[in-house]
């Protein structure tokens, strides 16, 4: 089985962002092989970044949880819209906190925009933010353009390619997690 979080990179009020979370973890749990869960910063609601989290013993319970979920992870799923053409301060505070937990992960990237720019420049900076950290980001991503009308009263998709899309990028996100956690688990055997 593998654990695939998703964090959500907006703490935004009315944020639109939600709606693709949530209609993509429904997406993952209609697999058999992946358990999912919202990390959600509005929730976790972590103080702003004095010191990384292996520097200190003074962090809250929010923190270790974040640290401790990341850690168990297969591979990691940020959902983040795009703010003045880069990624939210907040999912980079979050992200800060954290290093060794990222190590040889798969990350995949949905990026959220109100215009038809999808975000993509977001995308891109947040693609070496990874790098840096030690994660792997997978080359697909998932653009969501114009989101104010890219759901409907129920959550779903309106337009009639987004459940395609989506499944493309999340095939290919459990290509990266299955082919990872294998290498992984052969390390494990060489080392014991
Ligand atoms: C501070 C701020 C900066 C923004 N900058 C961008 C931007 O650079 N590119 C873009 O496509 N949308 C930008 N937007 C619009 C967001 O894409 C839009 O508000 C979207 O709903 C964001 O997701 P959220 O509702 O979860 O916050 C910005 C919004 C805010 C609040």
């Amino acid at each position: 089985m593998f654990y695939v979080p998703v964090i959500l990179g907006s703490i935004r009020r009315n944020r639109e962002s939600i709606k693709v979370a949530r209609f993509v973890i429904r997406s993952l749990q209609q697999r058999s092989d992946v358990k999912t869960e919202l990390l959600d910063l509005k929730q976790l609601d972590l103080p702003m970044m004095e010191e990384r989290l292996r520097f200190r013993d003074d962090a809250g319970p929010n923190l270790l949880e974040f640290s401790a979920k990341i850690a168990r992870a297969t591979s990691i799923l940020i959902v983040t819209p795009e703010y003045s053409g880069g990624y939210p301060g907040v999912l980079k505070n979050a992200l800060d906190y954290l290093r060794p937990e990222y190590k040889r992960k798969p990350f995949g990237i949905i990026t959220v925009s109100a215009v038809a720019t999808g975000g993509i420049l977001c995308l891109n900076s947040l693609r070496q933010v990874i790098l840096h950290m030690g994660g792997v980001p997978i080359p697909a991503g998932l653009l969501v353009a114009n989101v104010q009308q890219a759901f409907d009263a129920e959550g779903n998709p309106t337009e009639a390619g987004f459940h395609q899309r989506t499944k493309a990028f999340l095939d290919e996100l459990l290509w990266f997690t299955e082919a990872i956690a294998n290498q992984n688990a052969k390390s494990e055997q060489q080392s014991s």
